[in-house]
């Protein structure tokens, strides 16, 4: 039995379940080369489809996992029912909150932003399959996460910017069972107050929030303190829900901004932001956890794609599972596993490696590297350990692109489409930014780690595969390790590497670190700035070509420019 999952908002994703099995994942960015890439995937359904060797025909299932329409980019004119959101959305600070808040404005909004189903399924039609698709609730698929983790109870918190007219729910799971406790509604979106500083702060919105959080530590206390105070009347916890105290909503908020924090400066207002998102958030937590007496929590939705927050909150609570890349490109995973588990009474295994993307064999690497467009750019030589080269060349102070096996899904490279480098050298974090990356200059980098390695390198160390979490550095670390995190706090967002989850990868850090004594090393995603990280041999020549990276190392091929 096939499964189908499709996300077609902000970075549209496609997924795939073979009985309970999650066989494949991408996003479809990576196929069309633009960030962020909404609308129908279709090149990332045609993808998990070619993987599983099936047609349109031999899909059981469909699911779309958000009941309303997305709100895409080109969309953000006034017209129709967007026309109507916006005016919601505007006039919300003026709406008693007994309305504002009551399941009746909830069922409103979501008849009146509800999909248009029969475009759907004459779109599915189109494109060959036989079933039609059906809708499930966003926040509820964001929630699924809960049938990827390890536990049986957990209590499950989601939140986002905004999905289906929420921002964020509680739930608490047992066995297949998920149980609504609470519901927030968009109004009181905590995600969306960090959009909208992300905003006034100069940086895109719905993408660079991640550099906001990477800003905040370098304040000053006293300033940052300041501006702490203003954003506590902004947002609070109150009986195990989020309030939105601050009198606007999307760009009336953005309006407050201004008022309030005119001449405070950008690291300033980013430490406050962060402060009061953790302080909270942790409440909330604190609130559920106490009155349900349930340790194991689940973590989902894009507010969790904040590593600092992920911290903190670990800190209180080891036993935690956060969906790794957590926002909206994980509904068609989530949603997957919600009805493996529901529908069919088939719970998939505990997350494992997410390496699910799109894989080329030697001959596929071999025929762009002849093909007309590169053979005169590039020289190459074949190996039969590239992991052992690609070592030397690390160790030796070299930039290695490695491009190997399939494709990551989600935000992160996780080794098999990354740009690696010596991480105790600090150097090398000039050195990547004016050869690829052009990152803003506060942006830290992250390390990979050998399995085993990260006890020496972590405070309370635990296994960490997804970079989907922030930990303390140790002494050692700060040696080691020194180009690969936080420049001004020394946290590190690190990638645990067990042999089993990517034996190549494994065997190139064992290398290194029998080269170095180090058992970890500098990985940053393999792009340009501004692309999405790469996905063909020929999207990873391009790359090479325009950038100052000494080799990329691809499948068993050592090649540089010449
Ligand atoms: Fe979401």
């Amino acid at each position: 039995m096939y499964l189908l999952s499709i996300h077609d908002g902000h970075t549209s994703t496609a997924a795939l379940f073979r009985n309970n099995e999650l066989l494949a994942a991408a996003s479809e960015e990576r196929f069309t080369r633009k960030k962020c890439q909404e609308g129908m995937p279709v090149n990332a359904i045609n993808y998990v489809l070619n993987e599983a060797k099936i047609a349109p025909e031999d899909v059981d299932e469909i699911v779309l996992p958000t009941l309303s329409k997305p709100l895409l980019g080109e969309d953000l004119k006034l017209t129709g029912t967007n026309k109507l959101r916006r005016y919601v959305f505007r006039f919300s600070p003026y709406i008693p909150s007994r309305i504002r808040d009551s399941d009746f404005a909830l069922k409103m909004y979501r008849a009146l932003t509800r999909k248009d189903m029969s475009s759907y399924n004459e779109q599915i039609k189109e494109m060959g399959f036989k079933v039609e698709p059906y809708t499930l609730d966003h926040h509820l698929s964001h929630a699924s996460a809960y049938y990827f983790s390890p536990f049986d109870k957990a209590l499950v918190f989601t939140l986002d910017g905004s999905g289906d007219g929420l921002s964020g729910t509680v739930y608490y799971a047992e066995g297949d069972n998920l149980q609504l406790l609470k519901k927030i509604n968009s109004y009181h979106s905590i995600g969306e107050m960090y959009t909208r500083v992300t905003q006034y702060l100069g940086m895109k919105p719905l993408e660079h929030e991640y550099k906001v959080m990477g800003l905040a530590p370098y304040a000053s206390k006293k300033y940052g303190e300041q501006a702490y105070k203003k954003f506590s009347k902004y947002f609070t916890h109150r009986n195990g829900s989020i309030i939105n105290t601050s009198g606007g909503y999307g760009l009336s908020f953005l309006n407050i901004l201004k008022r309030d924090m005119f001449g405070v400066r950008f690291d300033n207002i980013a430490y406050g932001l962060q402060k009061r998102l953790e302080e909270v958030v942790l409440s909330w937590i604190n609130y559920w956890v106490a009155k349900k007496k349930v340790y194991n929590i689940v973590l989902s939705g894009g507010v969790f794609m904040n590593v600092k927050l992920n911290m903190k909150i670990k800190n209180e609570f080891p036993n935690m599972f956060v969906f790794p890349s957590c926002g909206d490109e994980s509904l068609p995973l989530t949603s997957l596993a919600y009805v493996s588990s529901v529908k069919y009474g088939k719970r998939p295994k505990p997350l494992g490696p997410i390496y699910l993307g799109p894989e080329y064999s030697s001959d596929q690497i071999e025929n762009t590297l002849e093909s007309k467009k590169y053979a005169k750019l590039v020289r190459y030589t074949r190996t039969r350990s590239p992991e052992r080269e690609a070592a030397r060349r690390i160790a030796d102070g070299k930039i290695v692109a490695r491009f190997n096996g399939r494709m990551e899904w989600g935000a992160r490279a996780l080794g098999n489409r990354s740009i690696l480098a010596d991480a105790s050298n600090l150097v090398n974090v000039q050195k990547i930014n004016r050869a690829i990356k052009k990152r803003d200059f506060w942006m830290p980098f992250a390390p990979s780690m050998l399995d085993g390695w990260h006890k020496e390198y972590l405070v309370n160390a635990s296994y960490a595969p997804y970079m989907i979490l922030a930990f303390q550095s140790t002494k050692l670390a700060r040696k080691d390790l020194i180009a690969a995190m936080h420049q001004f706090d020394f946290t590190v967002r690190p990638q645990v590497v067990k042999k089993t989850w990517n034996p190549s990868y494994y065997e190139l850090l064992y290398d290194y670190s029998k080269i170095t004594g180090r058992g970890g090393l500098l990985n940053t995603s393999f792009n340009l700035h501004g692309f999405p990280i790469v996905n063909s041999p020929s999207d990873a020549l391009r790359t090479l070509l325009n950038s100052e990276i000494d080799y990329l190392i691809m499948g068993n091929y050592i090649i540089s420019r010449r």
